[in-house]
């Protein structure tokens, strides 16, 4: 086991996930009770796995009260399938639900906590991301996305920062006394956005579906929403795992060359190399004995991202699963099988994209 380290800017070693949930005095999500496993295979398949106050959103929003969903990407790179989980939650419950959906990019963050990142280049990056987002397919005029560093998030970061003491933020967030004052102040903006909806229409549920290792801004988030200077309700979670990395690693991440991701830029040529040859594999070493004793889904990449990401229809999933472990399907056919699911996915995806250029200013909130 490596060494297990998490904060809301960097993750590494193998995570524990139960444990997180019960330091962070969340709860775990049961994946077997029908409202939620109905809703959707990320959560069926116990990829979502843990909330706050889930249940009384989702009550809320099938009782045809008001509701929103909130999630946010920080814009320090391209894309990968890892940082399209929130948005995949988001868009399918937009559609099921018919709620609104509000994405703040957070620029700023990125600048102020990658030493080498300018601010030009994350701002671009945000530019680059925004389309990616759009290409998911969210609806228009019922989804507001915002950059931090060209919409005024100012006044309503400010309403936050005057709620949190220096030393709640250094012990929720690590902060060390070299740290920017930049990024000190970043967490007043993040719990800005969590309470954005409720600033713009007023008290009501918002759902914010993230990676778990965004949750202290939603401690701090949840700590200030009733306030007085603000009679907000507090806003509700739902928290996901990190997709692992093409070797196995516990998040998929951009470091290692490339060698662990699979961007939404990938063509068809690139993922098939990177699948063959860095998806680790829960097969056997030889045909024979593969065929012999089967092989282990439960460690096998290509199978992971079929899991959580690429088949939807449980049966075909349960059946590619039973005959990997039988050993009647191999590696081989496992990798090709993930390989054009993949390809399909971003090739559809990466259409999009060129589309989604022409309709930003649908999507784009005005002040
Ligand atoms: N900090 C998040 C990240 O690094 C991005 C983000 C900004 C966000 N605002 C948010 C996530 C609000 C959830 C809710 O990925």
């Amino acid at each position: 086991m490596k060494k297990p380290s998490m904060t809301p800017w960097s993750v590494s070693g193998d995570i524990d996930y139960n444990k997180l949930t019960k330091e962070f005095g969340a709860v775990l999500l049961d994946s077997s009770d029908a409202d939620n496993s109905d809703l959707h295979h990320l959560i069926r398949r116990g990829f979502y796995y843990s909330h706050r106050d889930f249940n009384a959103w989702l009550n809320a929003a099938k009782s045809g009260k008001k509701v929103s969903i909130l999630t946010g990407r920080g814009s320090s790179e391209k894309m990968h399938l890892g940082h399209l989980i929130p948005f995949v939650l988001s868009k399918a419950f937009q559609e099921k639900l018919n709620c609104p959906v509000y994405i703040p990019i957070s620029d700023d963050e990125k600048f102020l906590v990658k030493p080498k990142l300018s601010l030009e280049e994350a701002q671009k990056f945000a530019d680059d991301n925004i389309l990616d987002i759009i290409a998911l397919g969210f609806k228009p005029g019922k989804t507001f996305i915002f950059k931090d560093t060209s919409y005024p998030i100012y006044p309503l970061a400010i309403k936050t920062a005057k709620l949190i003491s220096y030393s709640t933020a250094k012990a929720v967030f690590g902060l060390k006394p070299e740290t920017n004052i930049g990024w000190t102040f970043y967490p007043a903006v993040q719990a800005a956005h969590i309470l954005f909806p409720q600033f713009k229409s007023g008290k009501h549920h918002t759902l914010v579906p993230i990676g778990i290792d965004q949750d202290p801004y939603m401690r701090i988030a949840r700590d200030i929403a009733q306030h007085s200077s603000l009679g907000f309700q507090k806003p509700a979670t739902i928290h996901s795992k990190f997709l692992p990395g093409l070797r196995g690693s516990s998040k998929m991440s951009s470091s290692d060359e490339g060698q662990d991701v699979i961007y939404l830029s990938d063509s068809p040529s690139e993922v098939k190399n990177k699948i063959n040859k860095y998806a680790f594999s829960g097969g056997k070493d030889t045909l024979e004995e593969h065929r012999k004793h089967g092989g282990n889904p439960d460690i096998d990449m290509s199978f992971q991202y079929l899991k959580y990401f690429f088949e939807e229809d449980d049966k075909k999933l349960a059946k590619i699963e039973s005959d990997y472990r039988s050993g009647k399907m191999t590696t081989g056919e496992l990798k090709k099988y993930a390989i054009d699911k993949i390809n399909a996915f971003l090739k559809k995806h990466q259409e999009n994209k060129k589309r989604a250029k022409s309709s930003l200013g649908k999507f784009m909130l005005k002040n």
